[in-house]
């Protein structure tokens, strides 16, 4: 069986350094959904704003820009710029869950208002030269805003549907919803690309076993964590050893290019922070060097701290 994998976009976590890292050492992936970027009232985006998806730096993994916003008038020239960078596909983001931007009917606080997403839809579809994907939850509150949205859905020419079965309020909690993505499975006329909790080979072997109609999938924290498990889910097996050894390669020149990026080493020191929240749960006991590295201040300490993990301490969690 041939399936397609994609890296799920996490935003501080995804950019393009981190895919062409990524690439530079690992494989398994066949594109990455790239974090989302804003609608702004400009009608011109600055392309500094569009650096993460600038074809120059995203030669090593095929990508899918993601936009985030709930006007047509401001999704439609971003849409436009990212066609005249190459993207004959973008993803409108319907998922994020943080209050933040779900209050402002964005991402997932768009889902209890079918209308207003039907005529976006109406207005956008027809009038972006790209074709549109959506990244998806399954509802705000309650799974019944999908069940609503999916007839609607039916009447566009859609690429494909990315379904992460969460509700918004849910965030991370929990476990994902499958019987309700079973549901919104035969009520769809589009492709269904499933996203969520995928954390090793067996857990995504359940799910294709599951929904053998599947043909596409997205891991986002279950590679964070452990940067080997596309390529390990695409062979069906763990062939690995010496993934320490592998793995600190691969930190090392991740770390080295935030070095270059960042001004100032309290970005620097926060960004890595930020990773090791996942990295760190690859290790056994990765508690301890997780706990260590967030008290840390000063980023020389923290350049000791990971030296000595890796020299005495890394155990790769079987
Ligand atoms: C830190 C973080 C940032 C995220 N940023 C985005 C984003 O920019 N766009 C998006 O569609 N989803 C975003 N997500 C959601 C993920 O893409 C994905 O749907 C979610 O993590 C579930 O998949 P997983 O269990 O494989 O991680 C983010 C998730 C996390 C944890």
């Amino acid at each position: 069986m041939t399936f397609k994998l994609y890296l799920a976009p996490l935003r501080g976590i995804t950019d393009y350094i981190y895919r062409n890292t990524f690439s530079r050492h690992f494989n398994g992936f066949d594109a990455a959904v790239a974090p989302f970027i804003p609608t702004l009232k400009a009608i011109h985006t600055k392309p500094s704003h569009l650096k993460d998806v600038l074809p120059e730096n995203n030669s090593a993994m095929p990508i899918v820009p993601q936009i985030i916003g709930n006007n047509h008038e401001n999704f439609i020239p971003l849409a436009a710029q990212l066609s005249d960078l190459g993207y004959d596909t973008v993803n409108w983001n319907l998922g994020c869950p943080f209050p933040m931007v779900a209050k402002k009917q964005r991402g997932s606080g768009l889902l209890p208002y079918p209308e207003k997403i039907d005529r976006f839809l109406e207005k956008t579809v027809p009038a972006i030269p790209n074709r549109l994907s959506i990244k998806i939850r399954l509802g705000r509150k309650t799974p019944d805003d999908l069940f609503k949205l999916i007839p609607i859905f039916n009447r566009y020419p859609l690429q494909e549907l990315i379904i992460h079965p969460r509700t918004g309020i849910q965030m991370y909690d929990g476990q994902p919803d499958l019987n309700a993505f079973e549901k919104c499975l035969s009520m769809t006329h589009h492709p269904i690309v499933y996203n969520g909790d995928i954390t090793d080979l067996q857990s995504f072997q359940d799910l294709a076993a599951r929904f053998e109609a599947i043909h596409s999938w997205m891991i986002g924290r279950g590679a964070i964590i452990n940067p080997f498990l596309p390529a390990i889910i695409k062979a069906g097996q763990d062939n690995f050893s010496n993934q320490v050894e592998i793995f600190r390669g691969f930190y090392q020149e991740l770390f080295e290019e935030y070095q270059q990026v960042f001004a100032g080493p309290g970005h620097l020191l926060e960004r890595m922070k930020g990773f090791w929240t996942y990295f760190s749960q690859a290790f056994a006991d990765g508690r301890k060097i997780r706990k260590k590295i967030h008290r840390t201040l000063k980023l020389q300490r923290y350049l000791e701290i990971v030296e000595r993990f890796f020299e005495e301490d890394a155990e790769w969690k079987k």
